[in-house]
């Protein structure tokens, strides 16, 4: 038996030293060490050893399997170093060299939370259309009861388009009520969200371009009582918890009555707080009814449709829930800064 061992080594030893690719290197190890292999038959007919030679065959046996793996193992190194080696020289590229690193993305957190609004929205009933940034003037300012000499237009100054007719980037997302209101068979109720642009003079708070979400509300005898019951159920589903609001009267043409709309703070409860600029209130939204004008633009009859809508400005109530102080932050492109809210 010992010597069968000895020859079986013998051979393997030179068998392995003789191959010369994979497919070699397979076909041996199968040989020799498979389930079907010449050393595993070795191992299964220890049964047949008389039991004084049984321990020292056992440990020839095992040995010549340890063996006979290692230079193996060995062998497969050398050839797969081979193969890599000619596949390097036969092409320009290098496996070697370092990748280029593809750090995870983050959702930017005006998209995240604009994510969060068109769920509760979507939820409670409402559509969500997506009309485009560039507008004409018509729907930005004329058929939202903002003629072409009105002072309101100073406040919504904008970029221009250099292209035929008069159009520019949208200063609201206003102008989706003069759409919707011709594509939705009332009554109906939409949101939509989107970036807005203006010529503005820029500090902490004011951005040239920013994003607002509008709401849009068409039926028949709407009333304050309605919009005031509307914007507290709204709220308080973005926000989790049972919100106060109050509002103060506000003038924006394409509204009747207008208002703007302040909740009761939460940090401090309505104590005052720096949050809050120790007012107790903070302000959110500019909202109403809308303008029996704007309903004629919108193709409708205002003697029979009545309607409230908002604006709310997305970006300030994204800095306001995540504590960021400087609204020129949201677009300013840094990689570093939308970073930070890879795990919102
Ligand atoms: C409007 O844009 C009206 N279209 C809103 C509206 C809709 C009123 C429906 C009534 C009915 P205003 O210019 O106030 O209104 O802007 C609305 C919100 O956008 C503001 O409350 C503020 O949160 C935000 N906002 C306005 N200007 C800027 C700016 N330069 N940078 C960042 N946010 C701004």
């Amino acid at each position: 038996m010992l010597e069968r061992i000895e020859e079986l080594a013998r051979q393997a030893r030179q068998d392995i030293a003789a191959i010369k690719d994979e497919e070699a290197l397979r076909e041996t190890q199968v040989r020799l060490l498979g389930k079907k292999g010449e050393v595993t038959a070795l191992l299964k007919g220890m049964g047949r050893v008389s039991p004084e030679e049984r321990p020292l065959i056992g440990k020839k046996v095992n040995e010549l399997k340890q063996e006979l793996s290692r230079l193996l193992n060995t062998w497969r190194e050398k050839i797969q170093a081979m193969v890599l080696k000619s596949r390097m020289e036969a092409t320009s590229f290098d496996p070697t060299l370092p990748g280029i690193p593809h750090g995870t993305g983050a959702i930017h957190p005006v998209s995240y939370i604009q994510e969060e609004l068109e769920d509760i929205f979507l939820s409670m009933g409402f559509v969500i259309p997506d009309y485009g940034e560039a507008e004409s003037e018509f729907f930005n300012f004329e058929a939202l009861n903002i003629p072409e000499d009105h002072p309101a237009r100073d406040m919504q100054d904008t970029f221009w388009l250099d292209m035929p007719g008069r159009n520019l980037l949208r200063t609201h997302t206003s102008p989706g009520q003069i759409r919707a209101m011709r594509e939705y068979a009332p009554p109906f109720k939409a949101i939509f969200p989107g970036k807005v642009y203006r010529y503005e003079a820029l500090d902490a708070s004011h951005e040239h371009t920013f994003h607002q979400v509008e709401g849009i509300l068409i039926d028949r005898e709407v009333s304050v009582a309605n919009l005031i019951h509307s914007m507290k159920v709204l709220l308080s589903e973005i926000f989790g918890r049972e919100m106060v609001i109050r509002l103060r009267p506000g003038y924006f043409p394409f509204v009747e009555p207008g208002f703007e709309l302040d909740f009761r703070c939460t940090v401090c409860g309505g104590d005052g707080c720096s949050v809050c600029k120790q007012s107790g209130w903070v302000e959110l939204l500019p909202c109403g009814l809308v303008h029996p004008n704007v309903i004629r633009f919108g193709g409708l009859d205002p003697d029979e449709w009545s309607g409230w809508a908002f604006g709310l400005g997305l970006s300030r109530l994204v800095m306001m829930k995540y504590g960021i102080d400087d609204i020129r932050l949201l677009m300013g492109g840094d990689v570093r800064f939308v970073e930070q809210f890879g795990k919102v």
